[in-house]
């Protein structure tokens, strides 16, 4: 192909790198002074939006997992109710959808199968279709009434990383143009506007920490399990953490809502178990603390993405990683960052073929 690695060792950490790049270019043109321009999703976008009052959305794996980020955006930010489904289930059951449905698909490539067959399915019974998508002419774009591009560039991974988080720039900006129909003030689609071009620049300080994650991926090597915990936006982070794990390392993981963890979970957690959690705000980490406190009192190893290292007490077993503070809606994004790092380091370390991991294609067109 036409694109190389230059001068990385992979694909995958090439585009993980790419992350401020690209989704600088998943905002060009689209961002005005202080709102999101709705031209970018096509002819007659802003007809179709005025009537939209609710979201289905339907993709596959991780595209799936930006799908469960954007429910909550989309719900609390435009305040309509949001739903999320993985394809391979939605294709195949009665599904009951009221009127006024704008139909998301999202996907990296545009040719997954059962993304495309939902789309088939459901288009005469919905408002109308917008896709999210990377690959521009791909079935998808060509099929949907409405798409906005990812702009992510090609990605040969097979592990999706820079595609994930410009998809998220993506519903972002189509959460601003929803909820400025159902009440979001303009004054918060500005100050999101404003935080979306600080996006890069937080990108680019957390790849900065990369040493300090590649030195924690040694923990994990010798690992067979983990567990990732996330709350809020960052639960989808989590469980995209524990995919981008399972996938390229072959290490078995799992995420759970933090809260979840006492009601099963937490009797899987011993030594052996190191357990990964996205905590950025000290109001969410107060309430982790607690199931902190389970997981050591089991010998339980603690790995905390934190927003600050005072957030938590350095004691033996608990690592705490300092990202720079986030704007509290970028945090699913500039999360997701060291969770990809963190797993490619691991998968080196295993020596696992880690742009083409076994049993696994980039797209998967066929059921
Ligand atoms: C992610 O790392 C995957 N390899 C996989 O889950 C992927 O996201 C899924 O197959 C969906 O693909 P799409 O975005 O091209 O539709």
């Amino acid at each position: 192909g036409s694109v190389d690695k230059g001068e990385y060792k992979h694909y995958m950490l090439k585009e993980i790198y790419e992350q401020p790049k690209v989704v600088h270019a998943a905002m060009e043109g689209r961002l005005g002074k202080d709102s999101v321009l709705e031209q970018a999703f096509g002819a007659g976008a802003g007809e179709i939006f005025d009537q939209v009052k609710q979201v289905q959305i339907v993709a596959c794996g991780t595209s799936y997992h930006a799908g469960l980020v954007a429910k909550y955006w989309i719900e609390d930010l435009a305040g309509i109710p949001c739903m999320v489904e993985v394809a391979s289930e939605f294709r195949y059951r009665r599904v009951v959808l009221p009127p006024g449905t704008l139909f998301i698909s999202i996907s990296q490539s545009g040719e997954t199968a059962d993304t495309l067959a939902a789309l088939r399915e459901i288009r005469d019974r919905v408002l109308a279709s917008l896709t999210i998508c990377n690959v521009p002419g791909s079935s998808l774009v060509r099929e949907s009434d409405l798409c906005l591009m990812t702009n992510a560039g090609p990605e040969i991974g097979v592990a999706s990383t820079k595609a994930f988080t410009t998809q998220l720039v993506a519903l972002l900006q189509t959460t601003l143009v929803l909820g400025r129909r159902h009440g979001l003030k303009p004054e918060t689609e500005a100050r999101i506007v404003e935080e979306l071009k600080q996006l890069p620049g937080l990108l680019e300080r957390v790849l900065g920490l990369d040493p300090a994650i590649e030195k924690m991926s040694e923990a994990f090597a010798e690992k067979h399990h983990a567990l990732f915990l996330g709350r809020g936006t960052l639960n989808p982070v989590a469980m995209e953490g524990a995919l981008k794990l399972k996938e390229i390392s072959y290490i078995h993981a799992e995420a759970y809502a933090a809260g979840e963890l006492k009601h099963g979970p937490l009797a899987l957690v011993d030594k052996d178990m190191p357990v990964v959690t996205v905590a950025p705000r000290n109001e969410m980490l107060d309430k982790l603390k607690a199931n902190l406190q389970e997981v050591r009192a089991r010998g339980g190893e603690l790995f905390v993405f934190a927003g600050s290292s005072q957030a938590v007490e350095p004691e033996e077993g608990v690592q705490v990683l300092e990202l720079p503070p986030v704007p509290g809606i970028l945090e699913p994004i500039v999360y997701t960052v060291p969770l990809q790092l963190l797993s490619y380091h691991v998968a080196v370390l295993k020596g696992t073929d880690v742009d083409q991991p076994r049993n696994l294609a980039k797209s998967v067109t066929v059921e």
